[in-house]
């Protein structure tokens, strides 16, 4: 497959950036989107450029880091995958790709493709989080009967991997699906009811002031979540937001 990538290059935080065409032949579909990447880079730095700065690690869909809007979309043309499961073969020969970063003002970018998400990990330190007595008279957590239901719906809560997927495609870039997801995790086990109340007021709070949107239940952020992650968590949420304003 022959290419032309339109790619997002900006040198840091206070450059303005601009979009750059490069052409690329030989594209295997066989090839992730990724490792299409890393083929344009060595390119680029065998030509004595400055090679594309992209965030990945796993490369298989579970640590979050692929942050890219490709065609206008969160993560490309497929649904519920992150750019590191995306294929070439999700294109066609002769195509033009438009590539970049995340689009949020909680989120901006350090280079290139790369954006500052340490806005998620204060989110999560504000209170995504059980604390444990570790006095040596633990429960095992085996030992804790749970509705098998309620079980179902915190593992699926805790499949978020913090891509910002749900930001970046948020008219508003709203974190909510994000902080719903993290909060409904442990709203629903007994383990997490003990802190319950200061975990969402304090993880709600720091949200607003990261500067992330409100939610206008649009729901685009379920469709462009890698994850499946659903909105009735943004509604979990706000049920267990109101619980603890009225405790509060
Ligand atoms: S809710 Fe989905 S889109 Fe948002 S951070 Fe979690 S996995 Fe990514
Ligand atoms: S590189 Fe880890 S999810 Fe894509």
């Amino acid at each position: 497959m022959n290419l032309t990538l339109k790619i997002w290059r900006q040198k840091n935080a206070s450059d303005k950036g601009k979009m750059m065409d490069y052409a690329l032949s030989d594209v295997s579909p066989d090839m992730s989107f990724l490792e299409m990447l890393d083929v344009l880079n060595q390119e680029l730095i065998e030509k004595g450029e400055e090679p594309v700065a992209f965030d990945h690690d796993c490369r298989e869909g579970i640590c979050g880091t692929c942050s890219l809007y490709i065609n206008g979309r969160a993560h490309g043309p497929a649904t519920k995958i992150t750019a590191c499961q995306l294929h070439m073969r999700s294109f066609n020969d002769g195509d033009t790709i438009y590539i970049e970063p995340w689009r949020a003002k909680a989120f901006p970018v350090v280079k290139d493709l790369i954006v500052d998400r340490t806005a998620f990990d204060r989110i999560q330190q504000a209170g995504g989080f059980i604390s444990v007595n570790t006095s040596g008279n633990t429960q095992d957590a085996n030992a804790i009967p749970i509705e098998k239901e309620h079980a179902d719906k915190a593992f699926d809560a805790a499949t978020c991997i913090g891509c910002g997927a749900c930001v970046a495609t948020c008219k508003n870039s709203s974190a909510m699906l994000f902080v719903g997801a993290k909060v409904s995790q442990f709203a629903l086990l007994p383990q997490g009811k003990v802190e319950a109340t200061d975990r969402v007021l304090n993880m709600v709070k720091q949200m607003d002031e990261e500067g992330f949107g409100n939610c206008t239940n649009t729901g685009a952020c379920e469709v462009e979540c890698p994850k499946g992650i659903s909105l009735e968590n943004i509604a979990r949420m706000n049920q267990e937001y109101l619980k603890a304003s009225l405790k509060g």
